[in-house]
């Protein structure tokens, strides 16, 4: 034990790094929601989110006080734009915590067995790789239609989601509750993707990274009928308000609202987590030959009664988890490492690379996030590389292959600016370097001034 007596001064600066460490990821990770959620255009990986959202929750367990609701550690999301009217849900749209291997598993499984004695069984659905709406049916008649925005409140979409013939008007059926949400995944299949990109690229009009991406901008267009011509899908799995009604299980839940007109997807019942990880193993393979993405699966419990003896946290259910897939790992040679320069003056390393497709994409260009990753890494003009896009967003160079024979010499940080040649800085509260040009930088301006007429900004078509 240490018994030093503490210093007072040391103890402030801890608390004052501690403060603005928990400040700094708060800012940052709300910037990523808005990228993810509004923009359609995330710019870190599933598994860096997850990793920083994972790094935060720790912090503020440090600080150990109150954490504000609109920490992203408790919301869900992104609030949502003002173009479409808001729509304030009933009850909250839950996200799903994510797992990326075996161990997060088997520790969601002690957690719920640490809480449940008694046998029961899992639910394994796939994971739709789409954006969560919630439909309200009154007297079985659809009347609002809302996307899952930060999970309390969304916005009204219902003309675009009556252009969607997956999605019924009226109920099937007897004994429908007089209010009903169902929710579930508004996404676009494989071909419509690939026709909608075509098009896209014959209009000159940029193509949509993957088939989220596509579906959110579809989804969310001022004119029905631009929705109406983009072939979304939708697969329902579960319900808000009134749901309660309707069955006693996942499982049956599902087969109730396939009997209401709803597309549901296949599922399956697993007494334990073997036969958890069994059927993720199974899925591997199988995910190819469905006619949509899937991004992993997701495991519920399936009784209703034992889902809320387990409860929720703030932003996700404890009965339920994502155990995502890898992302897609392929090999290419790096051609060139170039420094760019971003909006706020932040100087990024950057692989050139020989094109190849990954995940359905072709990709020349990876990011290699900063110096101390490309030095750790030390990635050189000339290596082969793994690179690998995870879900939807920009490349990664992952790890270089052993290299024999002469490399070209190691990459250090540049002193001046490669755009203006202004001073390159470096804080110590952060890894990146920045050119101090400010506007006077070239590439910054440029950056700047594409952010103010964005669409998340001012939203100015014809720049
Ligand atoms: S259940 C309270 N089941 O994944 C549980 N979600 O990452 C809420 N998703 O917001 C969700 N397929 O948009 C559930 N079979 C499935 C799903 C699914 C895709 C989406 C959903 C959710 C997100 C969480």
């Amino acid at each position: 034990m240490n018994l030093e007596p503490t210093n007072p001064e040391l103890n402030r600066k801890a608390d004052k790094q501690l403060r603005e460490s928990v400040q700094k990821l708060r800012t940052e990770l709300t910037d990523h929601n808005y990228r993810y959620y509004l923009l359609d255009a995330p710019s870190i990986t599933d598994t860096e989110y997850d990793q920083k959202l994972r790094e935060l929750e720790r912090l503020e367990g440090m600080l150990g006080e109150p954490v504000p609701a609109d920490s992203p550690t408790q919301t869900v999301g992104a609030p949502p734009n003002h173009v479409f009217e808001s729509r304030e849900h009933a009850s909250p749209l839950l996200s799903l915590a994510n797992a990326f291997n075996d161990d997060a598993v088997r520790d969601f499984d002690h957690r719920i067995r640490e809480i449940v004695d008694d046998p029961f069984h899992y639910i394994a659905e796939p994971k739709i790789d789409g954006l969560a709406v919630n439909l309200r049916y009154e007297s079985g008649e659809l009347t609002i239609a809302a996307t899952r925005g930060d999970g309390k409140v969304g916005e009204d979409v219902t003309d675009n989601i009556r252009t969607i013939s997956d999605i019924p008007w009226h109920l099937d059926g007897n004994d429908i509750p007089e209010l009903l949400e169902v929710r579930g995944e508004v996404f676009m299949s494989k071909n419509s993707f690939k026709s909608l990109n075509e098009v896209q690229e014959r209009a000159g009009e940029k193509p949509f990274a993957n088939p989220r991406n596509a579906a959110a901008g579809s989804l969310r267009q001022l004119d029905p009928k631009v929705t109406a011509a983009r072939k979304l899908s939708f697969f329902a799995y579960g319900s808000g308000e009134g749901g309660d009604a309707l069955a006693d299980s996942q499982s049956r839940l599902l087969t109730r609202l396939a009997s209401m007109g709803f597309g549901t997807q296949v599922f399956e019942l697993l007494p334990d987590i073997d036969a958890l990880l069994a059927n993720y193993r199974s899925w591997q393979e199988k995910r190819q030959t469905l006619a949509y993405e899937i991004d992993g699966l997701v495991y519920k419990i399936d009784s209703i009664e034992l889902q809320k003896e387990v409860g929720s946290v703030a932003r996700a259910p404890r009965w339920a988890i994502a155990y995502k897939f890898p992302a897609e790992e392929v090999e290419t040679t790096v051609e060139r490492i170039i420094w760019q320069v971003g909006r706020t003056g932040v100087i990024t390393p950057v692989a050139e690379m020989r094109p190849v497709k990954v995940a359905g994409v072709m990709v020349s260009r990876a990011t290699l996030h900063n110096i101390q990753e490309l030095q750790r890494k030390d990635v050189r003009e000339g290596d082969t590389v793994v690179i690998r896009r995870a879900g939807d967003v920009i490349p990664e160079v992952v790890r270089v292959v052993a290299v024999d024979g002469e490399r070209a010499p190691i990459i250090t940080a540049p002193g001046l600016c490669p755009v203006c040649g202004s001073h390159v800085e470096q804080s110590d509260a952060e890894v990146a370097i920045r050119c101090s040009g400010g506007l006077s930088c070239s590439a910054q301006l440029k950056e700047r001034l594409k952010h103010f007429v964005s669409r998340g900004a001012m939203d100015i078509e014809g720049m």
